[in-house]
């Protein structure tokens, strides 16, 4: 019998390793992969090349809100590594929306009204025939709330802090520190729980991975295990 194809909102706050659960499940299970926080860091990097924000992401909401359906982005496959990349009208920007030059503005372009209703219909357009993984912030929530598996990923800000220090580090950058990150990641998330439009919560539909303790590959495991369980149930099999 042919299996229904569902949609998964993954949510939660920065430095999970979210994306690189919600990638490997999608691999696995043969869906596309969309990464949303890729979208708002592109937006978040057009307007810091294009003098629409300084470098605390104070916006020029007004000629932001003008300039983004100049503002194209999509996602390409590398064939070297068969990894998916970022482009931001037509080049690729998958390594400079990683920077903290980026990390330090996108929570204060991401609270942007007008960027979201942008980014979001655009998500939903993506998601339209399912089959598809999309991690970030409110996919449960906003964008597909009525998706049929949703997962609300968390870890103490320490956790995350030092993996994303971790992975800086491994791709050669030296000038940052620890407690820099750190501070990044807890602003980050007052930002991104307090703000007025969209902020991050738990849909009361998800369920909850704390994986502070546990292997990538426990973490993997829990996800496809869930999956398998909910795509039994949406074709009702239990
Ligand atoms: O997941 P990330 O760290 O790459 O996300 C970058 C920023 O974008 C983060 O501050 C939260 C924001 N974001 C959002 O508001 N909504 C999403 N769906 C995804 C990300």
């Amino acid at each position: 019998m042919e299996q229904k194809r569902i949609i998964i909102a993954i949510d939660g706050f920065s430095s999970t390793g979210k994306s690189t659960m919600a990638k490997t499940l999608a691999r696995r299970i043969g869906y596309a992969y969309i990464d949303t926080g890729a979208m708002y860091r592109a937006v978040t990097l057009y307007c810091l090349d294009n003098g629409l924000a300084d470098h605390d992401g104070n916006v020029n909401e007004e000629q932001l809100a003008s300039q983004l359906g100049n503002i194209s982005i999509d996602f390409r496959v590398n064939p070297a590594d068969g990894r998916s990349e970022t482009y931001l009208n037509g080049r690729c920007v998958e390594r400079e929306i990683r920077d903290m030059r980026v990390s330090s503005a996108v929570s204060n372009v991401a609270k942007i009204a007008a960027v979201r209703r942008a980014l979001v219909a655009r998500q939903q357009e993506m998601g339209r025939g399912k089959g598809i993984v999309m991690d970030g912030r409110d996919i449960g929530t906003v964008v597909f709330p009525d998706a049929e598996m949703k997962v609300y990923v968390t870890a103490s800000a320490e956790t995350r802090a030092r993996r994303r220090y971790d992975e800086l580090v491994a791709k050669g950058n030296t000038a940052v520190t620890y407690d820099e990150v750190l501070h990044n990641v807890v602003e980050r998330d007052r930002i991104d729980t307090t703000r007025a439009e969209s902020p991050l919560r738990k849909a009361d539909d998800a369920y909850t991975l704390d994986n502070s303790h546990m292997s990538i590959e426990q973490q993997d495991q829990w996800l496809l295990d869930l999956y398998h369980k909910i795509t039994k149930q949406c074709n009702g099999q239990d």
